[in-house]
C-alpha cells in the first residue's frame, strides 16, 4: 500500500481524500497496490469527519514519516505551500498539486528540487481544474510542434460572460449572484481581472516552449470593462465574448502570451463552452486541432486530476518523471506587433472621423442601441490601433477579435 498525506482539507483536499476512498476498488484494479491516505495537515480539527484520527497540525510528522510517498499540496497560495514542498521533495516524497500560484510562481525550482531527489512534482490540477491537458501536452503530444493554444481557464469569467450574454444581465449583477452561489470569491480581482488566467496559459506557455513565461511579462486584461451593449454586439455579429489565455509561436519564433476578453465567431469550438465549463484549443503541426473541455473546478473534478498525478507518481515510486521546463526566461516577442481585427464603439457624433482613421472599418449595427457608432476594424497591429483609437475622445470598448485562421 502506497502512503500518502493531503496537506489542506478544503475543498480540492477533502475531495482527494473522498475520491480515494470512493474509488480504492478502481485504483486497486489498476494499481493493486493500494493507495492509502495515512494523514491530513490541516490548521483546524475536523470532529465531525470521518478522517479526524487522521488529521495532524505539525508537517514535521508527515516529513519525518519514511512510509509517507507521496503528499498533495491542496493548501493555495505562495507560503506555506512553498516551504512544505520542498521539504517534501528533499525527503524523497513526491508532491502533486492543485496550486497554480505555485507552480506559475516556483515550477521550474520545484521540478528540479523532484529531479535531485529522485522524486516527482506534478501539477496537473493547476490548469483546467479536472481537465486533463498537462499530461497530454507532456506525453501524448511529446512528437508535435505546439503553435497555438487558446483556453478559456476560468469558469467564473466564463461563467459571468455566458449570463451576460444570456440574460442581458450586467456585469455587476451576474457577479454578485456568482458570490451568492460561490462561483466567485469575495474578493474576485483575481479571476474577474484576468490574474488567475494568466497564471494558467503562463503554466501551459512554459510547458510547451520548455522556457519560463513568466506570468508578469503576459499582457493582461480582464472582463469588467465589458459591458451588456458590447454583448447585443457580440449576438449581432454571431459571436460570444469569452475570456481567452493565448499563446502562439509564430514561424519566425516569435511568441506571443495574452489574457484579454476577446470575440470569439460561431465556427470556432471555443464559442460555445459556457458556464462554468472550460476548455483549451491546442494547434499542433501535425496533428491539427484539439479542443479538451470539462470541469475547470470543483471539489470532485480537480480531485480528479490530482489523485491522476498520485497515481503517476506511485508508478514512479524511486523515480523522477521529468517535466521540461527550465528556469531559463523566455523573452516574449513584442505584444504591439500582434496584428488583428478589433471591435469598436464611439458616440456616433465621431462616426466621421473614425472613419477616416479606420479607412476599411464595417459598421455594426445591433438593434435598440441608438447614438453611437460601432465597427470592426481591418487588421492592424496592436500599436497601430492604439495610435489610431487615441484620438477618439468618446470610445467606449474596444474589444479584439479572434482570428479563426491563426
Ligand atoms: N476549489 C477549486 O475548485 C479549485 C480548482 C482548481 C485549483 N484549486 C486550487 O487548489 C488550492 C486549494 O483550493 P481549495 O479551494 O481547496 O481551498 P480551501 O477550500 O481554502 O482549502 C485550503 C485548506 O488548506 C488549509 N490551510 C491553509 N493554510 C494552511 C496551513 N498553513 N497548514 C495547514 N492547512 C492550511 C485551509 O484551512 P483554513 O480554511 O482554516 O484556512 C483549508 O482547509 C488552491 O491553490 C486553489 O487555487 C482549487
Amino acid at each position: 500500500m502506497i502512503q500518502i498525506a493531503v496537506l489542506g482539507f478544503g475543498t480540492v483536499g477533502s475531495g482527494v481524500v473522498e475520491l480515494i476512498d470512493k474509488n480504492q476498488d478502481v485504483i486497486r484494479s489498476r494499481f493493486p497496490e493500494g493507495i492509502h491516505v495515512k494523514y491530513i495537515l490541516d490548521i483546524r480539527e475536523f470532529p465531525d469527519s470521518p478522517y479526524a484520527d487522521r488529521i495532524v497540525h505539525d508537517m514535521k510528522v508527515i516529513l519525518e514519516d519514511p512510509e509517507i510517498a507521496i503528499v498533495c499540496e491542496t493548501m493555495g497560495g505562495k507560503e506555506p505551500a512553498y516551504s512544505f514542498s520542498r521539504a517534501a521533495l528533499e525527503k524523497g516524497k513526491s508532491v502533486c498539486t492543485s496550486n497554480k500560484e505555485l507552480v506559475a510562481a516556483y515550477g521550474p525550482a520545484l521540478i528540479q528540487t523532484a529531479a535531485d531527489h529522485n522524486c516527482s512534482y506534478m501539477f496537473e490540477a493547476s490548469v483546467g481544474g479536472g481537465i486533463p491537458v498537462i499530461r497530454p501536452l507532456l506525453s501524448a503530444l511529446t512528437q508535435e510542434k505546439i503553435t497555438s493554444i487558446l483556453g478559456i481557464l476560468n469558469g467564473t469569467t466564463n461563467y459571468i460572460m455566458t449570463r451576460m450574454e444570456n440574460e442581458g444581465m450586467s456585469f455587476e449583477d451576474v457577479l454578485k449572484i456568482a458570490q451568492e452561489k460561490g462561483y466567485a470569491e469575495r474578493n474576485p480581482e483575481a479571476d474577474v481581472e484576468g490574474h488567475d488566467a494568466c497564471r494558467k496559459i503562463a503554466i501551459l506557455s512554459s510547458l510547451v516552449t520548455g522556457k519560463t513565461v513568466r506570468y508578469e511579462d503576459i499582457p493582461c486584461e480582464g472582463i469588467s470593462k465589458i459591458t451588456t451593449e458590447d454583448m447585443k454586439y457580440a449576438r449581432a455579429m454571431h459571436m460570444a465574448v469569452r475570456l481567452l489565455g493565448m499563446s502562439r509561436q509564430t514561424e519566425n519564433g516569435a511568441v506571443y502570451v495574452r489574457t484579454a476578453p476577446f470575440l470569439v465567431p460561431e465556427e470556432h469550438p471555443l464559442h460555445n463552452v459556457s458556464g462554468v465549463f472550460n476548455a483549451v484549443f491546442v494547434h499542433g503541426n501535425m496533428v491539427d486541432n484539439l479542443m479538451f473541455y470539462g470541469r475547470g473546478a470543483g471539489k470532485l473534478p480537480t480531485a480528479s486530476a490530482v489523485t491522476a498525478d498520485v497515481l503517476e507518481c506511485a508508478r514512479n515510486i524511486g523515480r523522477h518523471v521529468p517535466v521540461k521546463w527550465s528556469d531559463e526566461v523566455l523573452q516574449l516577442s513584442d505584444p504591439k506587433s500582434e496584428s488583428r481585427q478589433f471591435f469598436v464603439r464611439v458616440d456616433a457624433a465621431e462616426k466621421d472621423l473614425a472613419l477616416s482613421l479606420f479607412k476599411a472599418a464595417q459598421e455594426v449595427r445591433a438593434e435598440g442601441l441608438e447614438g453611437e457608432f460601432a465597427f470592426v476594424t481591418e487588421e492592424q497591429t496592436e500599436a497601430e490601433f492604439e495610435r489610431k483609437a487615441a484620438s477618439l475622445s468618446t470610445l467606449k470598448n474596444r474589444i479584439r477579435l479572434l482570428d479563426l485562421e491563426k
